[in-house]
């Protein structure tokens, strides 16, 4: 029998009228990230808050590398690092006096809160700002002190609730890297995420949640193939023929088809629909400067399942308009855009 890192069966649970998570299946392998995705208020963070022994299941049952989070909660809180939706460092306190409370707290000598709190900060590249007060850091750099703040006690299983979210490509860049180096030393990480991508790039296997419930699971590749798996794009030379070039793929297609910039794109399901679109528009006069069919990205995979696009978060604790980083929605709009370009 495996022992999974990170298991729940049928996990359920109710605030008063809301149900959170009605029935939740996931588990992901030793060493690997599973992407836990969905659109706000799915049920992401209560799902991480129980494995991470916040909060109590309502029903079902959570383990943590086989230990279950409500019978050995404590054996389960030593080896779970959690970083939050937002950043939960003491802002009055330097980088340096933050590490060295979480290490205290956590038991270790004063030496050897030290020497991992200096160590901490040399790795993600804090070294500098470690005696500055955190509430002179950008939000970059709360995020990198806030992972590391769930590092302290070398935690071998990290949840990760959407850790980039409000951070500028950049910064999401450094926190990838930072992930990624800490399962290639044997972490198993949990990360939920509004960004389509770097569930992608990140997560060896994916859950898709709405409203409580699984709706899809897989690797990357899988969903991506599953639904639709292919998607036409088609670019007239004229731009005045994109409405008309649109009405013709959609009336080939179906509802689906959609304008994005220049191109009209179209989920493919039957194999025929390529040249018959290639017939109609020929017909019709429209000249075609570009053709192409690609794979769906895992976009267009979320908003043919839940019906609608990656939402961002609402704040929802203190503090967290102070982390983000340029506008929100831009950021996102630009990644999503990312996500459906890319080859
Ligand atoms: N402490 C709470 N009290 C009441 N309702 C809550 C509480 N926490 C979450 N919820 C509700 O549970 C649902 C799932 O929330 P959440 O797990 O935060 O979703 P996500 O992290 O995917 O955005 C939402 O409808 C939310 O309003
Ligand atoms: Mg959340």
């Amino acid at each position: 029998m495996t022992t999974y890192a990170i298991e729940a069966q049928g996990l359920v649970k109710r605030f008063k009228d809301t149900e959170a998570l009605a029935g939740v299946d996931l588990r992901a392998r030793r060493g690997t990230v599973l992407g836990l995705l969905g659109p706000n208020g799915a049920g992401k963070t209560t799902a991480v808050r129980i494995f991470a022994t916040l909060l109590r299941p309502d029903g079902g049952r959570a383990r943590v590398a086989g230990h279950d989070v409500v019978r050995d909660a404590g054996v389960v809180r030593a080896m779970v690092g959690l970083t939050g939706q937002y950043a939960a460092v003491d802002e009055n306190l330097t980088g340096t006096e933050n590490l060295l409370l979480i290490g205290r707290l956590l038991g270790l000598s004063r030496r050897d809160a030290r020497a991992r709190a200096r160590e901490l900060l040399e790795r993600f590249q804090l070294t500098d700002a470690a005696g500055r007060a955190t509430k002179t850091y950008s939000g970059g750099m709360r995020r990198r002190l806030d992972l590391a703040a769930s590092l302290v006690g070398r935690p071998s299983i990290l949840f990760l609730d959407e850790p980039t979210t409000g951070l500028d490509p950049h910064s999401r860049g450094e926190l990838w890297d930072l992930l990624r180096g800490l399962v290639a030393d044997g972490a198993t990480a949990l990360l939920t995420t509004q960004y389509l991508n770097e569930a992608d790039v990140l997560a060896d296997d994916i859950v898709v949640i709405d409203k409580g419930r699984v709706i899809a699971e897989g690797t990357p590749d899988q969903l991506k193939s599953q639904v639709g798996g292919q998607v036409l794009e088609l670019r007239p030379v004229a731009e005045r023929d994109l409405a008309r070039a649109h009405v013709l793929v959609a009336a080939a297609a179906g509802p689906q088809a959609r304008i994005e910039g220049e191109t009209v794109t179209a989920p493919v399901k039957d194999p025929e629909l390529m040249p018959a679109v290639v017939r109609t528009l020929d017909r019709e006069g429209i000249a075609v400067g570009e053709l192409a069919l690609r794979r769906s990205s895992l976009d267009e995979v979320f908003l043919a399942l839940t019906g609608h696009r990656a939402e961002p978060g609402e704040p929802e604790g203190n503090g967290g308009a102070a982390v983000r980083e340029g506008d929100d929605a831009q950021v996102r709009e630009a990644e999503l855009r990312k996500a459906v370009t890319r080859p």
